[in-house]
């Protein structure tokens, strides 16, 4: 599929990636004073593949050696509106049962996908369940699921980058930021 918006559209930066890599440091003491040295994190493809990958960096720095695995949860498709219907795409490889779990993912908009992956994790046995996002959209909120861990609480816009795409564009983009 061809790129949705042209080559040179100017993309509107919300936080540098100097902000948010002194947020995840900030993020990383806090998880580790809440949940200690020791648990798996569960990060949620593809969206946070980028923020994981610094978080745990981060984690090892403030002192924790955590297990990881992937599991792949597809609510939005190729649209920048949610279907409402959560699925597993791909499973994790580990068994999580009696394990301390970090899910981490990029943003929290409705929670359907978090309240979905919580739910099943639970069902499998987990002994706990925290959750880290980097980005939360507080008002499009349509379950009562709170995160335990949050970067940033973003405007109500449609953002891009750091791992955040507009079908799967501009992942790779250093910074989050939006199409003005
Ligand atoms: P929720 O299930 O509505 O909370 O949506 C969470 C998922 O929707 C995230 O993991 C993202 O993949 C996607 N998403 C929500 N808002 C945005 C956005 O502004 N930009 C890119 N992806 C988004
Ligand atoms: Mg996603």
């Amino acid at each position: 599929m061809p790129s949705p918006l042209p080559a040179n559209q100017t993309i509107e930066v919300l936080y540098s990636a100097e902000s948010i890599a002194e947020k995840i440091g900030e993020m990383a003491d806090q998880i580790q004073r809440k949940m200690g040295l020791e648990f798996m994190v569960v990060a949620l493809l593809k969206g946070s593949f980028v923020f994981a990958a610094d978080l745990v960096r981060a984690l090892h720095k403030s002192g924790c050696r955590p297990q990881i695995d992937f599991m792949t949860l597809s609510s939005y498709g190729n649209n920048t509106t949610s279907s409402g219907n959560v699925m597993v795409e791909r499973d994790l490889s580990d068994k999580i049962e009696g394990k301390h779990i970090l899910i981490i993912d990029d943003i929290l908009e409705s929670g359907r996908t978090l309240t979905y992956a919580k739910n099943l994790l639970n069902e499998r046995g987990a002994a706990s369940l925290h959750v880290a996002v980097l980005l939360e959209k507080p008002h499009k909120r349509e379950t009562d699921l709170q995160a335990d861990f949050v970067g940033f609480v973003t405007p109500d816009k449609f953002v891009i980058g750091y791992g955040l795409d507009h079908a799967n564009y501009y992942r790779e983009l250093p910074f989050i930021g939006y199409i003005p």
